[in-house]
This record gives structure tokens, C-alpha cells and sequence, in this order.
């Protein structure tokens, strides 16, 4: 996690050692290369994307001016044995940081937290936060825009992107200032090894001088300790646990820190995938963070919403397309039993020039960001180290292979990969899992319901006998313009769409190394303005923008609740 040094990975929050202060709501904003004057400044949401939410500048990426004027709560200062810290949620794409007047650092890349040091900056009375952000396009940048065509899929943008979503700027998910402990509990791991009667749990502290000690649920524990197969966390029963952490020096309470977590395990066995030991069967969506007025800022409400109508469609899952999800939707998964694929922001990635090394380092960055994240997560099955990297390059496959590799020494209780529209390419192989994004009916076979369920068919034949993995087909369907209809059925309708997704869906069906699939996508969502996306938005949600059910949503969950 880019944290400033000795900065803990640790999520935020509140008991009678620790204290985290949200700072979202009402910020100053405006755009500009230098700090300057104020006196043009307006006031925006935190979070929340600046694109849609103020008049006149979607099209604005940046640099741009945040500041934030607040006043400690009771007994902050003076410090004594305690850090502050200011932690991001997310900040698009880049962000510096300084409090009163004070530089606190800085990161790089989207969608993944950093936490900044500002025990030294804290002041009685106002204190004064700003924040300078940069959105602009870049190639070094992952992902990448201003990407020369040869390296894209061949769609033109305005934007610039080599991306199909827009590339939102701003303060996107929730600011707090941090106080935790000097020398108290700097990591917590938790994690599960299967066993005939449920799962043998490790818990690994990593904290400073003194005594640890754990308990679950209340009873004190030692690690590793064995719970039974009812305590274990699954899709019809998302168990969840907490899990307490104290830290004592001389007796006394210096820290403690509680996690609220499930317990199960994943694995890969032949062509199956395995939660708590059992072949697993995804059904979902791939999802964007994305809403109009607040683009890629997040609410819980959103996520809220999300999932349970994921839920009540019959899915079990979902992807992260294309970046790391917000903490709250994950916390939403975990209590609802939706397991999730998590995804980095390598999306389009290409490795044909000078900038191949910057952006194969920011990818490995943000991997281990979002693993050092997110792997206390019991909703989280996988990792997606990429989605549609283009492969026409001779270092490509080595630099996915580089990645997988990386992902699983990070973590290797869990199933790594990359999402690949390219599924005869180099690299593949490298997937514990293939997952395979297809478009038979939409951009192949157009117009051809026909042809599109033996398409698939073939596809998916072609990649088992070549890897002889499970396959989760992580993308497919089609565009449909709400409340478009036509008989028969016609691109672009609701009833093409509907039709597609049903024949595919029992292509997969029919195939038991086809241990998943995902539609593309859960919802519309924005997209950059291009000749094929009509109002600059994507259509292959199967709920509207403003989540409400087009007829495959309908269609659907008929399928999937039976
Ligand atoms: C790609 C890509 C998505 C995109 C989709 C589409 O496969 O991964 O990001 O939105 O195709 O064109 O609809």
C-alpha cells in the first residue's frame, strides 16, 4: 500500500485506541495549474467525480485544487504516544497533498488507498487540507491514454482513452484523518487452510514491543485454531466472524483492532474451481463503479443497490471491471455472500513502447495495493491481474506471466489471471483460471442470434483442450437502449439482448469446465463519446444506468432463481 513510511495497511477505525475522523462532504474546488486564489473556488461533493458533477468541465482532467478546512475532535492533540495520518480511498489519477501548508507526499494511480503522515502538521483550531489532482491522460499511466491506435482495439475515443469507460478525475471515495497507536498493531493476516471437518485458521500479527492476543466471537483464541464446516463462510451462508486483535505492553491496553471477516477457502482442482472444497458455479456480471452526477464516486447506498438487486436477479458474483472496488461494496459482498473477482486498473494495456516499463511497474504497484488490500476478504475468490491486454508485442506474454506470478507470491490462497478477449495468445497459460471475454452475436456474427451460441461453443471448446483449465467467461452480451424493442428480435433491442444472453448462458451450461460466467455488463455506464456509444454511454448493462431492470434482468432471474 503507497503509504508514507510505516504507514499500516490496515483499514481505518474507531475504538478506544484507535480514531478515524471522515473528512467527505463539502470541499472547495477548482481547476488550475497553481494553487493560486480561492476567490473562483466552488464547493463540491467528496466523494464524487468532478466531471459530471460541476457544469461545463466534463471534459476537464485536470490539474484541479481541492482544500478542506476542519477542526480536530476532543482529544486529538496533543498526540502523546500516537500517528495521524491522512488516508485516500481513491484519488483519479494522480494526487499531492499538503496540510496546513505543510507538504504531506503524495500517489500515483487510482482506485487503491494511501495513507500520508501528519503528526507534525496537526494544529489546534482550523487546519487546512488541500489537495492537488492531475486526471490528465498519459501512456505511462495504468491504464494508459493517448494511446497511438496500433495499440488499442482499433475504437477511437474523444478522450483519448484505450479504455471503454470514461475517465473520471477526482476525490472518489472517502478521506479520514487516521490516529493510531506509535508501536501498536501494524498488520493482521488472516488465513484459511481447508481441512476434512471445516478449516484450520492462521492468524499472523505483525505489531510492535508487547503481548498479543486474539479472540473470535468473543472467545479468546490461539493460532492456528480449527473451526468446524458450519463456521465457514459461503454464498447460501456468509458467515462472518470477528475477529479481535489487543496489543498489551506491561498489562496495559496499547492497541487493538478488529476485523470482521469470513473464513473459507478456494482452489483449483483439474477443470474445477473449489470453495471450501466444493466445485463452485459463478453467475454475475462484470460491474463498474459508476453513477451519473457522481462518476466514479463512491456511496454506500450505491453498493447497497448493486448487490442486492445482483442478489435478487439470482447472481452470486461479480468482477471489479476494470480497478479495485470501494471497501463498503466489499463489506456489502462479504455480508451477502457475493464472491467477487478483483481486478486492477490494467486495463488496455500494450508493451510496445518506451513507457512499457513505467506501466508494468505501476501495475505491479497497484497489484500489490489491492492484494495488500483486500486479502483478508472472504468474498474475494480471485484475483484478475488485467483485462483485454493487447498481446501484439513480444515482451506482452512475459509481462503477464511476470504479473500472475506476482499475484500468487503476493497471496497464494487465492486463483490468479488475466481477462483475455485473446485466448490463443502467449501468456494465457499463465492463468490459474482462464477468464475469457467473448462477443459472439455483437462484435462477431453481428446481428446473428443464430450463429452466436456455436461461436461460443467453439471458443470455449478450443480453450479447454488447449489449457484443460475451468474457464469463467468473464464478459459477453450485447448493447440494448432501454425501452427498444422489436420482433423478431434486433441489435440494439431488448429483446436481442435478452435472447443472446439466454442461448450463451446454456452454451456455458452444457460445459462443466465452464465453471463461471459473467455478463457484461451489471448497469450502463459512461463511457468516453465515441461513433458506437450512443450519449457517450455503454448499453450492455442489464439494468439501466439509474438501476432498473431492462427485460434480460427480468429474463434472468427467472433463469437463475429457479
Ligand atoms: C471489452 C472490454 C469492456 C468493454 C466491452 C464492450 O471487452 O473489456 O471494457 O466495455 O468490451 O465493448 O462493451
Amino acid at each position: 500500500m503507497s503509504t508514507s513510511p510505516g504507514g499500516s495497511p490496515l483499514r481505518p477505525q474507531t475504538n478506544e485506541c484507535r480514531l478515524a475522523f471522515d473528512l467527505s462532504g463539502v470541499w472547495l474546488f477548482r481547476l488550475g495549474e497553481d494553487e493560486g486564489d480561492w476567490s473562483g473556488a466552488v464547493p463540491v461533493g467528496v466523494p464524487g467525480s468532478w466531471n459530471d458533477q460541476v457544469p461545463g468541465i466534463r471534459d476537464e482532467f485536470g490539474p484541479a485544487w481541492y482544500e478542506r478546512r476542519f477542526e480536530l475532535p476532543p482529544g486529538v492533540l496533543p498526540l502523546g504516544g500516537r500517528d495521524a495520518a491522512i488516508r485516500f480511498g481513491s484519488v483519479c489519477y494522480s494526487a499531492e497533498v499538503w496540510l496546513n501548508g505543510q507538504p504531506l507526499g503524495g500517489h500515483v494511480g487510482g482506485h487503491l488507498p494511501f495513507t500520508l503522515a501528519c503528526s507534525d502538521a496537526l494544529r489546534e483550531g482550523e487546519n487546512v487540507l488541500v489537495v492537488r489532482v492531475d486526471g490528465r491522460l498519459g501512456r505511462d499511466q495504468v491504464p494508459p491514454g493517448l494511446v497511438l491506435p496500433a495499440n488499442t482495439h482499433g475504437r477511437v475515443f474523444h478522450p483519448d482513452v484505450s479504455y471503454d469507460f470514461f475517465p473520471y478525475a477526482g476525490i472518489h471515495r472517502r478521506v479520514d484523518l487516521v490516529v493510531t497507536p506509535l508501536g501498536g498493531i501494524h498488520d493482521v493476516l488472516l488465513v484459511a487452510a481447508a481441512d476434512e471437518d471445516g478449516a484450520v485458521v492462521s492468524v499472523t500479527v505483525e505489531a510492535g514491543e508487547g503481548d498479543v492476543t486474539l479472540a473470535l466471537d468473543g472467545e479468546p483464541i490461539s493460532s492456528p485454531h480449527r473451526v468446524g464446516t458450519s463456521a465457514l463462510w459461503s454464498p447460501s451462508s456468509p458467515r462472518l466472524h470477528r475477529l479481535e486483535v489487543e496489543l498489551r505492553r506491561g498489562g496495559e491496553l496499547v492497541d487493538r483492532y478488529v476485523l470482521q471477516t469470513g473464513i473459507r477457502t478456494v482452489s483449483v482442482a483439474g477443470d474445477q474451481l473449489l470453495l471450501n472444497g466444493e466445485p463452485v458455479q459463478l453467475r454475475g456480471f462484470g460491474r463498474h463503479e459508476d453513477f451519473p452526477v457522481l462518476g466514479r464516486g463512491t456511496v454506500s447506498a450505491l453498493g447497497a443497490r448493486d448487490l442486492l438487486l445482483m442478489q435478487q436477479t439470482g447472481a452470486n458474483s461479480f468482477r471489479t471491471a476494470h480497478y479495485p472496488c470501494d471497501e463498503e461494496t466489499l463489506d456489502i459482498a462479504d455480508q451477502l455472500g457475493l464472491m467477487v473477482i478483483a481486478e486492477t486498473p490494467a486495463v488496455g494495456l500494450y508493451f510496445a513502447d518506451d513507457d512499457t516499463p513505467r506501466r508494468q511497474e505501476q501495475v505491479q504497484r497497484s497489484l500489490a495495493e489491492m492484494i495488500a488490500r483486500d486479502r483478508n476478504r472472504a468474498c474475494v475468490i480471485a484475483w484478475s491481474v488485467a483485462n483485454e491486454p493487447r498481446m501484439n508485442h513480444p515482451a506482452a506474454a512475459a509481462a503477464l506471466v511476470e504479473l500472475c506470478d506476482a499475484a500468487r507470491a503476493l497471496d497464494g490462497t487465492r486463483p490468479a489471471g488475466y481477462a483475455t478477449d485473446l485466448p490463443e495468445a502467449e501468456g494465457v497459460g499463465a492463468s490459474d483460471v482462464v477468464f475469457l471475454n467473448a462477443y459472439p452475436g455483437w462484435y462477431r456474427d453481428p446481428g446473428r442470434l443464430d450463429a452466436a451460441g456455436p461461436a461460443l461453443a467453439d471458443a470455449l471448446d478450443r480453450v479447454y483442450e488447449r489449457y484443460g483449465k475451468p474457464v469463467v467467461i468473464t464478459e459477453f452480451g450485447a448493447d440494448a437502449l432501454p425501452g427498444s424493442h422489436a420482433d423478431p428480435p434486433a441489435m440494439w433491442t431488448e429483446e436481442y439482448q435478452a435472447e443472446l444472453i439466454e442461448s450463451l448462458l446454456r452454451v456455458a451450461a452444457e460445459r462443466t469446465f465452464v465453471v463461471g460466467a459473467h455478463i457484461w455488463a451489471f448497469a450502463d455506464f459512461g463511457t468516453a463519446q465515441a461513433d458506437h456509444r450512443p450519449a457517450s454511454v455503454n448499453f450492455k448493462g442489464v439494468f439501466t444506468r439509474d438501476r432498473q431492470p431492462k427485460l434480460a434482468a427480468r429474463r434472468l432471474r427467472e433463469l437463475w432463481q429457479k
